[in-house]
């Protein structure tokens, strides 16, 4: 069982307006402007005399707590989640993926404890169930990622920002495949919503999933954090890719085939994922692996995207 220890990594957020839109990505990572008004509790002061206030991250993220039913207790797995500079960001972040200025950590016991201090009260209703059922307007699937809709049926959406993981292999030269982190909404304006109510996070993504040096066929997965009424999982594996409407910039649109379902609810049913719309996601240079990133250095490739979820008809 794993035991919340060491590092105690306290992020305070810098809410501010939601309003203004930023247009260029951040020129560093970090806002170095200490929130407004906030006054911090004594009992998690930091020592002024020998530290100083540097920067500001505001994140959105889900905490994995794992259940270990004979025990009947839960453990801390690790949290999974996007920081931004600033929270108006996360609207921005879906247009350009450059917005994302850090990532958490897998596989390191860390706390993030966050209070966000919401200067604009903006009190929408949380999502009832995971998905948006409303196929995108106007979309054409491309043929080499079309679902066989003899067969199979379009079910809901969501939308994904992240950062899909590639370990420099400095030997060979390479980056092989480590894996997403992030965390999806019913529909990309809810990131927005995120920042002040949390329950507009309706899935993350699932750690603990294969590694493969293969960078085009791979697998990744996906757990519903829409709990208790939804506790599925699901792996998908890429079947086919085609490039993205501006390739230079934006990762390939695919089609994943969905395997080892866990739980109830509605990754079970899934038979194939699309991801659409990308933003972002392309693998780093191979020259810079061992130069500009050192052996085993895990480049964070961050990336907007809407993925479709199809079911048997
Ligand atoms: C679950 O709890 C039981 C009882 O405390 C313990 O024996 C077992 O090792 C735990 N299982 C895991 C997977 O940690
Ligand atoms: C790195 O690449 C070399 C050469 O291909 C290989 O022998 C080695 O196992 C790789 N290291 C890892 C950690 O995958
Ligand atoms: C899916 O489950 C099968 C059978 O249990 C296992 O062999 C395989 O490694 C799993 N695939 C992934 C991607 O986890």
């Amino acid at each position: 069982m794993t035991k919340i220890t060491s590092i105690l990594a306290v992020v305070v957020f810098s809410c501010l307006s939601l309003i203004a839109q930023a247009k260029n990505p951040p020129t560093s990572l970090g806002n170095t402007d200490f929130p407004n008004g906030l006054e911090i509790p004594s009992a998690i002061a930091v020592d002024l005399t020998k530290n100083k206030f540097s920067f500001s991250l505001c994140v959105i993220a889900a905490t994995g707590f794992q259940c270990n039913a004979t025990a009947g207790t839960w453990s801390f797995v690790g949290p999974d989640g996007v920081f931004v500079n600033d929270c108006k960001d996360f609207n921005d972040a879906v247009d350009d993926p450059r917005f994302i200025t850090a990532v958490a950590l897998n596989d390191v016991e860390t706390l993030v404890l966050f209070s966000c201090l919401s200067l604009i009260a903006q009190a929408k209703n949380p999502p009832t169930s995971l998905g948006n059922t409303d196929f995108p307007n106007g979309l054409e699937i491309p043929s080499a990622i079309a679902v066989d809709l003899t067969k199979n049926k379009f079910s809901f959406s969501l939308c994904v920002i992240a950062a899909t993981g590639f370990q420099c292999n400095a030997t060979a030269g390479t980056w092989s495949f480590v894996g997403p982190d992030g965390v999806f909404v019913n529909d990309c304006k809810d990131f927005n919503d995120a920042v002040d109510d949390p329950r507009f996070i309706t899935a993350v993504a699932l750690n603990d999933v294969e590694t493969s040096s293969d960078l085009v066929i791979h697998s990744a997965g996906i757990r519903s954090a829409f709990t208790p009424d939804d506790t599925s999982t699901s792996i998908f594996t890429v079947e086919a890719t085609t490039p993205a409407p501006n390739p230079s910039v934006d990762g390939v649109w695919l089609r994943s085939k969905a395997s080892n379902q866990t739980g109830t609810g509605k990754f079970t049913q899934v038979t194939y994922l699309q991801r659409v719309f990308t933003k972002g996601s392309l693998t780093p240079p191979s020259s810079q692996c061992g130069s500009t990133y050192p052996d085993k250095y895990v480049y964070p490739s961050r990336f907007s995207a809407t993925l479709l979820f199809y079911v048997a008809k």
